[in-house]
């Protein structure tokens, strides 16, 4: 009988000490991984890292061409600049402010020679379609005033027949870059909306000639094209107050 393999008190104690350098391991291996451990990463962490990352490069760029000291050195002289620089005249239209002093002035000018943009030669040429397809695009802003097919509303007078529309094309020009109120009679009725109609000068001479070339050739219209070149000759109309009937040329 071997006294160590065959005694069952000491072949317990092994059992027990492995056990025991097991549990040791898994304490050991649980602390480091504890340790160890980092915040999860979320998606948006891994989208910041490149923007900090450009952030730094942007900033170290920046630092290195103009230091903070240069820049606050230039500003009282920049200030000063800025400070004796005189406001020069406003050349576009779009930005005079209504009631303005130049808005006064624009409204003093004397009247635009309407006669000879609207002496441009009838033709009895068909409608460019390209151009009728940027009208198209166009006449929905008018639509929501003036209906789908042009047959008026509750928030304007029809364009459909309209001896306006199928009129004077400076009318149609005037009444677009200036917007339009006070009483007008249209197919017999006198129609007078409160507010009248807001100007539409934002959109550019081939956008304004193509809309107006579309309403003149749709719903039962026909007049001859609109010409941009038409449209930038009474440009110097926008900013001057919405026109009145009494003002154009009677259709
Ligand atoms: C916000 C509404 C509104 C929009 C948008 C609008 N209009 Fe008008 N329009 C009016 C009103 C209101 C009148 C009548 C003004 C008055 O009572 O003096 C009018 C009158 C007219 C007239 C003269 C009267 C007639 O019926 O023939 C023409 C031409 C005209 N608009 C064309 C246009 C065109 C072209 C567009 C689009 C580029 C347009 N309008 C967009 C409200 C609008």
């Amino acid at each position: 009988m071997d006294p160590n393999r065959d005694n069952p008190i000491l072949r317990f104690t092994t059992f027990w000490w492995g056990i025991g350098s097991f549990l040791i391991f898994a304490v050991v291996l649980a602390v480091i991984l504890l340790l160890n451990r980092k915040a999860p990463q979320t998606l948006e962490d891994a989208a910041a890292k490149p923007r900090y990352e450009i952030k730094a490069r942007v900033d170290a760029a920046q630092a290195a061409n103009l230091p903070k000291e240069a820049i606050e050195t230039a500003i009282p002289d920049v200030a000063a600049k800025l400070a004796a620089s005189k406001p020069t005249a406003v050349e576009k239209p779009e930005q005079v402010v209504p009631g303005s002093p130049t808005a006064e002035k624009l409204a003093s000018a004397p009247p635009v020679d309407t006669a000879a943009i609207d002496a441009a030669p009838a033709t009895d040429e068909p409608p460019d379609p390209a151009v009728m397809a940027i009208g198209k695009v166009q006449f929905m802003v008018c639509a929501a005033c003036h209906g789908q097919n042009g047959e008026g509303g509750p928030a304007a007078p029809p364009l459909a027949g309209s001896e306006w529309v199928n009129g004077p094309v400076s009318n149609l020009i005037r009444i677009q870059l200036r917007g339009l109120q006070g009483p007008i009679k249209v197919k017999g009725t006198e129609y007078n909306f409160p507010g009248g109609m807001a100007p539409m000068a934002y959109q550019t001479d081939e956008q304004i000639a193509a809309v107006l070339t579309y309403v003149r050739n749709n719903f039962g219209n026909k007049a001859s094209a609109v010409k941009p070149e038409q449209v930038a000759a009474l440009r110097s109309e926008v900013g001057k107050p919405q026109v009145t009937a009494a003002e154009l040329t009677q259709p």
